[in-house]
C-alpha cells in the first residue's frame, strides 16, 4: 500500500489534466520571458529555432516524465525509489523537489510585482519600474500575498483546488489576450512587429541562438523538476499520455506565440527597440499603455492575465514538494501547504530585496540575489535535472518499460507511421536515449560557458 494513499488525489477528467498542466507551463515564461528572449535573438529566426526544440527535444522528453509518472502513481522522489529502491537515483527527485521550492521564491516575487501593477496603472502619479521594485514592504507583501493566493488554492487538493482553478482561469486569460492582440495589431506601425515575429531572417541563427531557444523551451515546459511526474502520476491508465501532452506542448506555444503577437506589434508601433530586457513588460508596456486609448484598463487587464498565467504554474511549482512530503513523508497535506508557502515565503525575501532595497542583495558575484536564484534554479538545475531524467528513464528504467506505459490508452503509439520498419515506440526510444540527452548536455555546457 502506497503511503499517504488516502490523501492522494487524481483528475477527475481528461480535460481537467490538461488545463492544469497547461497551465503549470504556461506561465511568466511564456509573456514574460518568451518575448523578451526572442527579442533578444534575432525574433523570427529564433522563433523557429524555439519551435523545432519544442518538437523535437522537449515533447519526447515530456512523454517520458509523465510515463514515469503515471507508471508509479508517486511524486518525483517515490517515483524513482520504487523503480530503483535505495539507489542514489533517488537525487535526481530530491534535486527537482528542492527546485520547486526555489524556483517557487523568485518567481513569486515576479509574480507579485505583476500583481501590482494591476492596480498601479491607475494611479495618476505611479512610481517608476526601479523606484517600486526597491521598496522593500510593497515587494514583500506583494510576494506573500501571491504565495497565500497559491497555497489556498492547493489547499484544495488535486481535483477541488488545481483542477477546478485552472478550467476557470485558463480560457479567460485565451479570451483575454485575443483582445490585446486584436488591439496591439490595429495600432498603425503594428505590421513591423508581425514582420519581426513572423518573417525569419536566417542569417540570425547561430549557436547561441539555438541555446537560447532550447532553454526557453525547457522552462516554458515545465520540464527538467518533475513536474510532470507529479502531475502524470494523478492520471488514470484509460487516459491516452501522447494526445494529452500533444495539447499541452501546443497550447503553451500557442500562448508564446500569442503573447509575441500582443507585444511587438505594440511595441514597434511605438517605436520601442525589441531588446529591452527582462524589464520589457514591466517598464515598455505601461508606458505603451499610457499612449494608447483605455490604455490603464487594457493595461490592468493584461497584468491581471499574467497574474493568471504565474498563478496556475505556482500552483504547480508548490504541488511538487507538497506531493513529496504526503507521499513519502506521510505529512497531512493541508498542513504541508501551509509549511512549504511559509518557507518558500522565507526563502523569497532575500530575492525580493535585491532590487534595490537592500544594496549588498543587489551584487552577489555579479549578479543582484534574484538573478543568482533564477540562474541556479532556473537554469543549472532544470537543464541538470532533465539530463539526469531522460538518462535514468532511457537506460536505467529503460525504454521499453516506459514505452509500455506510453502505449496504455494510445493505439498510436505502438502503430507504424507512413508504413517505415520502426514503430512510433521505436523513434521515440531513439530520441529519448540519444537525440535528448546530447541536446540537453548541450544547453547545460552553455549554462556553464562552455561556448563562452
Ligand atoms: N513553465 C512556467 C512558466 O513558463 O512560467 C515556469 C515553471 C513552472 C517551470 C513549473 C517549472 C515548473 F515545474
Amino acid at each position: 500500500m502506497q503511503a499517504g494513499a488516502e490523501q492522494r488525489g487524481q483528475w477527475s477528467s481528461k480535460i481537467g489534466f490538461i488545463f492544469a498542466a497547461a497551465g503549470s507551463a504556461i506561465g511568466l515564461g511564456n509573456i514574460w520571458r518568451f518575448p523578451y528572449v526572442a527579442g533578444e535573438n534575432g525574433g523570427a529566426a529564433f522563433v523557429l529555432v524555439y519551435l523545432a526544440c519544442v518538437a523535437l527535444i522537449c515533447l519526447p522528453y515530456m512523454f517520458a516524465e509523465l510515463a514515469l509518472g503515471r507508471n508509479t502513481e508517486k511524486n518525483p522522489v517515490g517515483a524513482i525509489r520504487a523503480i530503483t529502491p535505495r539507489s542514489l537515483w533517488i537525487a535526481i527527485g530530491i534535486l527537482g523537489v528542492l527546485t520547486g521550492v526555489f524556483i517557487l521564491s523568485f518567481y513569486a516575487v515576479v509574480a507579485g510585482w505583476t500583481f501590482g501593477y494591476i492596480f498601479k496603472l491607475f494611479l495618476t502619479e505611479p512610481t517608476p519600474f526601479t523606484e517600486f521594485i526597491a521598496s522593500p514592504w510593497t515587494v514583500i507583501g506583494l510576494t506573500a500575498l501571491f504565495i497565500l493566493f497559491t497555497v489556498l488554492v492547493v489547499y484544495g487538493g488535486v481535483s477541488n483546488g488545481i483542477e477546478r482553478w485552472s478550467k476557470l482561469l485558463m480560457p479567460l486569460l485565451f479570451i483575454l489576450m485575443i483582445l490585446l492582440i486584436i488591439r496591439s495589431v490595429t495600432l498603425t506601425g503594428a505590421s513591423a512587429g508581425l514582420e519581426f515575429l513572423l518573417k525569419p531572417d536566417f542569417s540570425k541563427i547561430t549557436g547561441k541562438t539555438f541555446l537560447a531557444a532550447l532553454g526557453q523551451a525547457f522552462f516554458s515546459l515545465s520540464l527538467g523538476m518533475g513536474l510532470m511526474i507529479t502531475y502524470g502520476s494523478y492520471l488514470s491508465k484509460k487516459d491516452n499520455v501522447i494526445t494529452s501532452a500533444l495539447w499541452i506542448a501546443s497550447l503553451d506555444t500557442l500562448v508564446a506565440m500569442l503573447a509575441g503577437l500582443m507585444i511587438f506589434p505594440a511595441l514597434f508601433a511605438l517605436g520601442k527597440a525589441p531588446d529591452a530586457g527582462p524589464a520589457l513588460v514591466f517598464i515598455v508596456l505601461p508606458e505603451m499603455f499610457r499612449e494608447i486609448p483605455l490604455g490603464n484598463l487594457i493595461g490592468a487587464a493584461f497584468f491581471l492575465l499574467l497574474s493568471i498565467a504565474a498563478l496556475t504554474s505556482t500552483i504547480s511549482l508548490l504541488e511538487v514538494p507538497v506531493a513529496y512530503l504526503v507521499d513519502e513523508k506521510r505529512w497531512k497535506r493541508k498542513y504541508t501547504v501551509w509549511v512549504v508557502g511559509a518557507f518558500a515565503l522565507l526563502l523569497a525575501i532575500p530575492s525580493a530585496l535585491s532590487q534595490g532595497a537592500v544594496g549588498w542583495l543587489g551584487n552577489i558575484g555579479g549578479r543582484d540575489f534574484l538573478s543568482l536564484m533564477s540562474f541556479l534554479w532556473g537554469d543549472i538545475s532544470l537543464a541538470l535535472g532533465g539530463l539526469l531524467l531522460t538518462i535514468y528513464i532511457g537506460w536505467v528504467w529503460g525504454v521499453s518499460n516506459a514505452a509500455e506505459e506510453l502505449a496504455k490508452g494510445s493505439t498510436f503509439f505502438k502503430s507504424r507511421p507512413f508504413g517505415l520498419p520502426f514503430t512510433n515506440a521505436q523513434i521515440w526510444a531513439f530520441f529519448i536515449r540519444y537525440v535528448c540527452p546530447v541536446f540537453i548536455f548541450v544547453v547545460l555546457l552553455n549554462v556553464f560557458g562552455v561556448f563562452g
